[in-house]
């Protein structure tokens, strides 16, 4: 087994973040940031049979902390106000105090959820991220972003908490279903158009080792990930500025995942498939405007296709529709589209007044 690597986040609020083999067992490492007397694991109903025992029992060993486990339903429609508001329940009956900490052991759904929890209670307790997906630990437990859905959007409610620390187990990759692993493996791949071409090539010549789940090739893409992400969060955690560029491919991906509905059947993309889909249409629509090479975009799309993923919107999608879901998108500006676009491998940067004919021919 290839030991564990560190990558640490910077900033006002620094934590560090492992990635390795068998961390979720690792009982002394998860107790040095508990500092009171409870801890409440929450999961879902998919990861919590397989590793909230051992995680609560590895803790044991080392914690004198009372632990309690909660298990939410899998899937988005967890992370509402009533799932948040069930999490509230439970900590207050838990008797949890100002230095409880909070283990969000799953995929994003979960962090997310059990993240805004911890920023709420008392005005803000510790949560500890157990990321158990590729997307989770190469973006979503990384950079504190919290949040909840409301029926109008996704993630409309939440805040910035960042983690007192991050465990990617990279074992528990090896049951995660297929679909699951490509769309982590389409973020990496985000990192490495954004900001790191070298990494991006590295991914192309890598695929089949990435795909067939070598744990080494599995750790040097997070652990590569996860130092760009810490990089950027650093100068920029409130999304100011830099932030942003991490939304590659995202403006198209999130019409795409609202046009297609977000509780779609197992057809439709999920986030990271749809994030591939979004990031060749940001590329196509880079080298219309005349940023990058339309070359790039087709290298771009190929490694993504070599990572087992479609790089095609789903048929049927209407452009019209797509269009004005992007005018909805969180992310406009007042004047007119905003996109991260591509100027080739490694280098993106935010464009505002992007022409709505453009994107419509992208579309089409
Ligand atoms: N997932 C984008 C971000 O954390 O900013």
């Amino acid at each position: 087994m290839s030991a564990s690597r560190r990558i640490d986040v910077g900033g006002a609020h620094p934590y560090p973040i492992h990635v390795g083999p068998g961390l979720l067992d690792d009982g002394a490492a998860l107790a040095a940031h508990v500092r009171g007397r409870h801890v409440l694991l929450v999961s879902d109903g998919n990861v919590a049979p397989r590793y909230a025992a051992r995680v609560v029992a590895a803790l044991a060993a080392h914690s004198q902390a009372a632990a309690m486990v909660s298990v939410i339903a899998p899937g988005e429609a967890s992370k509402s106000l009533q799932g948040f508001s069930e999490l509230l329940r439970e900590l207050a009956d838990f008797g949890a105090t100002r230095d409880a900490c909070v283990l969000a052991l799953g995929g994003g759904v979960v962090g997310d959820l059990a993240g805004f929890a911890a920023a709420c209670w008392m005005r803000g307790i510790d949560v500890v991220q157990l990321p158990t997906t590729l997307l989770a630990m190469v973006d979503s437990s990384v950079g504190g972003k919290t949040a909840v859905d409301l029926p109008q959007g996704k993630n409309l409610v939440g805040a910035f908490h960042p983690p007192r620390a991050v465990f990617a187990d990279t074992t528990t990759l090896r049951t995660l279903p297929d679909r699951e692993l490509r769309a982590g493996l389409a973020e990496t791949a985000k990192y490495g158009a954004i900001a790191d071409a070298a990494f991006l090539a590295w991914l192309d010549a890598n695929a089949t080792a990435l795909l067939g789940r070598d744990d080494d090739a599995l750790a040097e893409a997070i652990g590569r990930s996860c130092a760009h992400k810490a990089a950027i969060v650093a100068r920029d955690p409130f999304e100011h500025g830099d932030r942003a560029l991490l939304n590659f491919g995202h403006t198209f991906a999130h019409a795409i995942e609202a046009e297609q509905g977000y509780a779609a059947g197992s057809g439709a993309l999920n986030h990271g498939e749809a994030v591939a889909v979004g990031m060749v249409l940001a590329a196509r629509l880079s080298a219309l405007l005349g940023l990058s090479a339309p070359a790039d975009a087709d290298a771009l799309a190929a490694t993504l296709q070599r990572l087992g993923l479609s790089t095609a919107p789903p048929p049927g999608l209407d452009p019209a529709g797509l269009l004005a879901r992007m005018r909805l998108d969180k992310k406009a500006a007042a004047n007119g589209l905003r996109f991260i676009l591509w100027e080739g491998p490694g280098r993106a940067r935010v464009v505002a007044g992007v022409p709505e004919s453009s994107v419509l021919q992208v579309l089409q």
